[in-house]
C-alpha cells in the first residue's frame, strides 16, 4: 500500500511540474497605476493562457531597475509611464525596437515619438493641476490658474509635486518649464516653485491623493488622475495651466534580453488594440488611447482642446538625464 501510495504521489509530482513547465509565463514591469496594469494582466492571460507576473515602479524607478538588471534581464515588456524614461532606456540600449503588428491602426502623432519603432506610444495624458477648492476657500486663497501663479508665496507649503529622478509626471513638469521658457529660465521657474513644494513624492500620481484628502491643495498631475479622483469623491477640481501646458505620451517597450521574447510580442500586439486600450475606462484608467479604433472615454479631455507646450520627446530623450540631474544639484538642495 506504502509503495503504491509513493508510486500515485509521483505521478502527481511529474504531472504538475509538465503542467507548470507548459504554462507561458510574461514578466512585466508597468507604470501607470496598478488597477490598470492588474486589468491588462487579466485580459491577456483570459485570452492566451499566458500568466502575466507584473509589478508596478514609477517610471524613472523602472528605467534604474533595467539598468541594474542590463546583464541578466528579469522582465519582458515595460508598459506605461511617461515617454520619457523609456526613451532614455532605447537609448542606453535597455530595450530593443518592435513594430506591433497592428500599427497602422495607432494614431500617427504618438505611435512612434522618437523614431525607429523605439518606444510605442500607448496612450496620451495632459498634465495639469489637481486643486481641493475647499480648501483654498477656508484659507481665504484663490485658485490658481496657471504656472506663474504657483510662484505666489500664499501656497508656501500647499503645492506638492513628485521627484523628477523618480517620476515620469515630475519629469514631464520640469520639461514643461523648459519647453515654455528655456532651459535656463525654466530651472529658475523650479527653483522658486522649490519655495512652496511642501514635499517631493517617490510616484508621479501620490500628490493627487495627497490633495484630495487636503494635506496639501494643489498637485501637479496628469488630469486624467484628477478626474479619477473626483469620481472617488476628492473635492478637487482639474486646472489647465493657462500659459499652456505639456503632456505625456505613455511608452512600451519590449526590453533587451527578455527572457520570453516570443510572449513579450504577443502582448505588445495584444495592447496596443482596442479592445485592450478600452479596458483602461473600466477601472477609471481616462487616458486617450492612441488605438484610433478604440472608443475615447467620455470624461477625458481631448488633448487638441487644450494649449500645449511644443513637447519635443527627441530632446527629452537625448537630455532628460541631464536636466534631472541639474534638478537635483541645483533646485532640490536648495533651502525651502
Ligand atoms: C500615473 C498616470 C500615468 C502616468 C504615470 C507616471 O500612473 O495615470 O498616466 O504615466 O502616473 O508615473 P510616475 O510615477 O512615473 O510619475
Amino acid at each position: 500500500m506504502k509503495k503504491l501510495l509513493g508510486i500515485l504521489f509521483s505521478i502527481l509530482v511529474i504531472a504538475n511540474a509538465s503542467a507548470f513547465a507548459e504554462q507561458k509565463v510574461l514578466s512585466l514591469y508597468g507604470s501607470a497605476e496598478p488597477r490598470i496594469i492588474e486589468k491588462l494582466a487579466e485580459g491577456f492571460e483570459k485570452e492566451t493562457g499566458v500568466r502575466v507576473d507584473w509589478i508596478r515602479m514609477s517610471s524613472g524607478e523602472t528605467l534604474a531597475r533595467l539598468r541594474a538588471e542590463k546583464s541578466n534581464p528579469k522582465a519582458d515588456v515595460w508598459w506605461g509611464g511617461t515617454l520619457d524614461p523609456h526613451s532614455i532606456a532605447a537609448l542606453e540600449g535597455l530595450t530593443e525596437p518592435y513594430k506591433p503588428s497592428i500599427f497602422d491602426e495607432l494614431d500617427p502623432r504618438f505611435r512612434d515619438p522618437i523614431g525607429g519603432n523605439r518606444v510605442i506610444g500607448v496612450y496620451v495624458g495632459i498634465l495639469g493641476f489637481s486643486v481641493n477648492e475647499k480648501l483654498l476657500k477656508s484659507m481665504g486663497l484663490p485658485t490658481p490658474s496657471g504656472w506663474d501663479d504657483l510662484l505666489d508665496p500664499q501656497y508656501k507649503g500647499l503645492i506638492g509635486v513628485a521627484n523628477p529622478n523618480t517620476s515620469g509626471t515630475a519629469l514631464t513638469t520640469l520639461a514643461t518649464q523648459i519647453f515654455l521658457r528655456g532651459e535656463d529660465e525654466g530651472i529658475n521657474y523650479m527653483k522658486k516653485l522649490h519655495k512652496n513644494i511642501a514635499n517631493y513624492t517617490k510616484s508621479g500620481v501620490a500628490p493627487g491623493i495627497l490633495a484630495g484628502r487636503g494635506e496639501i491643495a494643489i498637485a501637479i498631475i496628469f488630469l486624467h488622475d484628477c478626474i479619477y479622483h473626483m469620481e472617488q469623491g476628492y473635492p478637487v477640481i482639474a486646472v489647465v495651466p493657462k500659459e499652456g501646458t505639456g503632456y505625456e505620451i505613455g511608452g512600451l517597450n519590449l526590453i533587451k534580453g527578455a527572457p520570453h521574447p516570443q510572449v513579450a510580442k504577443q502582448f505588445i500586439d495584444w495592447v496596443v488594440s482596442a479592445r485592450a486600450m478600452e479596458l483602461m475606462p473600466t477601472v477609471g484608467s481616462y487616458q486617450l488611447p492612441t488605438n484610433t479604433k478604440a472608443k475615447v472615454p467620455a470624461v477625458s479631455i481631448p488633448i487638441d482642446s487644450v494649449k500645449t507646450v511644443d513637447y519635443d520627446f527627441a530632446w527629452v530623450a537625448k537630455n532628460g538625464v541631464r536636466i534631472a540631474d541639474r534638478w537635483t544639484r541645483e533646485v532640490f538642495t536648495l533651502p525651502r
